[in-house]
């Protein structure tokens, strides 16, 4: 299995440490327009090999995509991220022309690749490189529902006061402070709803604090996130990987599912070997229905914008 991560910034050179820690690939090319970064990002990381127990090969290049070649996944991370402040939208005019131009040369050197796009507003730019390029929407995937529902469990289990592993809970939507839906009716704590737990006024901070997860990191670092990211992509590149078939929300072309169509949104998605293996039906009920319809609307607005 060879992965590219293009952009070896703060999320990128945590996916690529993820995903060499698991030992699950054989390489990792990080790939950066800034001469020399990756390779200095890629050399560290190496050098960490023989103290974290992995036989990954990591190799950092600066914007040379015949390295690339023959890539089974790539994930796309370049491009700038928010400042204290701003939100994921604002990144559009700046990021939509780099996803473009990367998704390109990524395809020219790996026509059967999987896509994995992470650059914000990532709902737009994972549509961006399905209207931009030919590959088959199978085969392109937007990561936010991972790390938003990551971060829900982080929350829930903190209202619980209890280990996150007996938590389970997913966010389906737009990976936008606006646009995500936590799903607090179907959250669970060993496989009992966590309203059994959690007053209503307990599950609402829940969510808001979920919704905002993003926001109050980069209000606290300065920039965005960079550890649960590079996981979340991680295990996603995982699943592909060792076709697991586990189930993920991911932002994915919709053509009908959910009722929508000519979109990226967040639904569950079974990754396996092919990318998006199937997407998954949820029965949601008429409030969590209408949140998706404002949540679709929101993203819509943001496609406009290309
Ligand atoms: P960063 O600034 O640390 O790294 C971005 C890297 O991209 C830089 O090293 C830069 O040199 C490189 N780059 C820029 N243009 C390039 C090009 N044309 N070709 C190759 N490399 C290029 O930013 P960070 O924190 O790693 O964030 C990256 C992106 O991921 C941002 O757009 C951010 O908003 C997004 N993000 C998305 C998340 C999600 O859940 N989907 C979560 C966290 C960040």
């Amino acid at each position: 299995m060879k992965v590219t991560v293009v952009g070896a910034g703060a999320v990128g050179a945590s996916c690529a440490e993820y995903i060499a820690i698991k030992n699950f690939a054989s390489e990792v090319v990080l790939l950066d327009i800034k001469e020399g970064y990756a390779e200095g990002k890629a050399m560290d990381l190496m050098q960490t090999a023989s103290l974290n127990g992995f036989d990954t090969k990591i190799t950092g290049i600066t914007n040379d995509y015949s390295k690339t070649a023959n890539s089974d996944v790539c994930v796309i991370t370049s491009g700038i991220p928010r400042k204290p402040g701003m939100t994921r939208e604002e990144l559009i005019g700046i990021n939509a022309g780099i996803v473009k131009a990367v998704s390109s040369s990524l395809i020219e050197f790996s026509p059967k690749t999987i896509i994995i796009v992470v650059s914000n507003p990532m709902d737009t730019m994972a549509y961006l490189v399905h209207k931009s390029t030919s590959l088959p929407k199978n085969k392109i995937i937007g990561m936010g529902g991972a790390l938003d529902s990551a971060r829900f469990k982080y929350r829930l289990a903190e209202a619980l006061q209890g280990p996150i592993s007996d938590v389970d809970g997913m966010v389906i939507g737009g990976h936008s402070d606006t646009g995500m839906i936590p799903l607090t009716r179907l959250a669970t704590r060993n496989g009992v709803p966590v309203s059994e737990f959690l007053s209503e006024e307990k599950l609402s901070e829940v969510l808001e604090a979920t919704k905002v997860g993003g926001a109050t990191l980069t209000k606290l670092l300065g920039t965005s996130a960079w550890y649960a990211p590079g996981a979340a992509v991680s295990a996603m590149v995982q699943a592909i990987a060792c076709d697991t078939k586990k189930v993920f929300p991911c932002s994915v072309l919709l053509e009908g599912e959910y009722g929508f169509n000519d979109i990226c949104l967040g639904v569950p998605v079974v990754l396996g070997k092919n990318g998006i293996e199937e997407i998954v039906k949820i029965n949601l009920n008429d409030a969590e229905k209408a949140t998706m319809v404002e949540s679709a609307k929101g993203v819509k607005a943001v496609n406009d914008l290309l």
